[in-house]
């Protein structure tokens, strides 16, 4: 697609998103909660909840195509909203670089705000303080995940919450987190990724001995199958690992699992729940391309192959025909995510996939701000 073409849907992101953020000043949205209204999830009983970055990560990337304050105010709003996250051990588990990169990171980033660095690198201390010698991870979860017992479990998701690790490597000169971090890829890349390039979802350890025990099917359809957020985590985050680390085991990693994503693109160029599920199976996981998108131009950029470039552009413009809402009146951007394939939901719009589809696009229309 030409570039005038990425501008325009850039621009009307851009008139959509100030309507959405005027309406949804004080909240932190997840997901629409009534027709076209996202609702809020900053309560106690939410406010931990690991998407509760994304909706501060969108509006710095609007405050900074645009430098408009009601984007900042929203960004800095979900900021401080966070702090009691940091202050509650059980509300911080491995996702704090989803919800401490896009926040307080990007803050920093941004202007270098003296706090915002602080609790980006509480953050961080707090990730470090995951990770397991035995079996070389970082747990996932605290305690007991719907009655099962977690502490040697990792999730391929973690990939994407590492840069937390490297960022604070970087600022403290202080190579520790950057150690556990690529500890943790090695892991990844040894008991996740299959030999196709497909990506498991959850691997069990015994967390006393890190002997491997088993993995499980997760979000996805089952064990075996490809549940495809799964594969664009990993895609993304191996990608990410390679741009910090330049370690090339890294990229032949990402290159890997890119290429089966990519050969199990459907026709239609909408991803399914799962790679695996049912031809007749009608379920979307729009969150899941916006991901690989941003993962694929990521690629593009370090190897300098057109194809990856291709293959993300054929993804947006799937969303941008098929799936997008670009009315300022309805609050949700993509319109069918679905968080688990065996939930009651499927097809509902999720907060990170309009997180990830600004950010492929502003990568595009080069309006991004980095923030991993
Ligand atoms: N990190 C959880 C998910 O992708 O749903």
């Amino acid at each position: 697609m030409m570039s005038k073409k990425w501008n325009e849907i850039a621009e009307k992101i851009i008139a959509k998103e100030r309507a959405v953020a005027e309406r949804n000043r004080g909240g932190i949205p997840y997901t629409t909660e009534q027709p076209h209204r996202l609702g809020d999830w900053s309560d106690p009983d939410r406010i931990s909840w690991w998407t509760n970055g994304f909706w501060g990560g969108m509006m710095w990337q609007l405050f900074s195509a645009t430098g408009e304050a009601v984007f900042r105010e929203s960004a800095v709003d979900v900021e401080e909203k966070l702090d009691a996250v940091l202050m509650d051990y059980n509300g911080m588990d491995h996702d704090a670089g989803f919800r401490f990169l896009p926040t307080a990171v990007a803050h920093w980033r941004i202007d270098g705000n003296e706090a915002s660095k602080n609790r980006g690198l509480l953050a961080a201390a707090n990730l470090a303080g995951r990770f397991n010698p035995n079996g070389s991870f970082i747990r996932a979860w605290n305690d007991f995940n719907d009655g099962r017992d977690t502490r040697g479990w990792a999730i391929i998701d973690c990939m994407m919450n590492l840069p937390l690790l490297y960022w604070a490597s970087d600022l403290l000169k202080d190579d520790r987190f950057k150690g556990i971090a690529v500890r943790h890829a090695d892991t990844a890349r040894e008991r996740f990724i299959r030999a196709d390039g497909s990506v498991r979802h959850i691997v069990g350890f015994d967390p006393a001995t890190g002997e491997y025990l088993r993995d499980y099917g997760g979000q996805g359809m089952g064990e075996g199958s490809s549940w495809t957020r799964g594969q664009s985590w990993a895609l993304y985050g191996f990608a990410l690992s390679h741009l910090h680390t330049g370690r090339a085991a890294d990229l032949e990693t990402a290159r890997k699992v890119a290429d089966r994503f990519i050969e199990r693109i459907p026709d239609d160029g909408l991803i399914p729940v799962d790679f695996d599920q049912e031809k007749e199976c009608p379920w979307r996981d729009d969150t899941a391309a916006a991901i690989a998108s941003c993962g694929l131009l990521t690629l593009a950029k370090l190897t300098e192959e057109a194809r990856y470039r291709d293959a993300a552009e054929r993804l947006l413009a799937a969303l941008d025909e098929k799936e997008a809402d670009y009315d300022p009146e309805h609050d949700e951007l993509l319109t069918r995510g679905t968080a688990a394939y065996h939930d009651k939901n499927h097809d509902f719009p999720i907060i990170y996939g309009d997180y990830y589809y600004i950010e492929a696009i502003w990568k595009l229309t080069e309006k991004e701000l980095f923030l991993w």
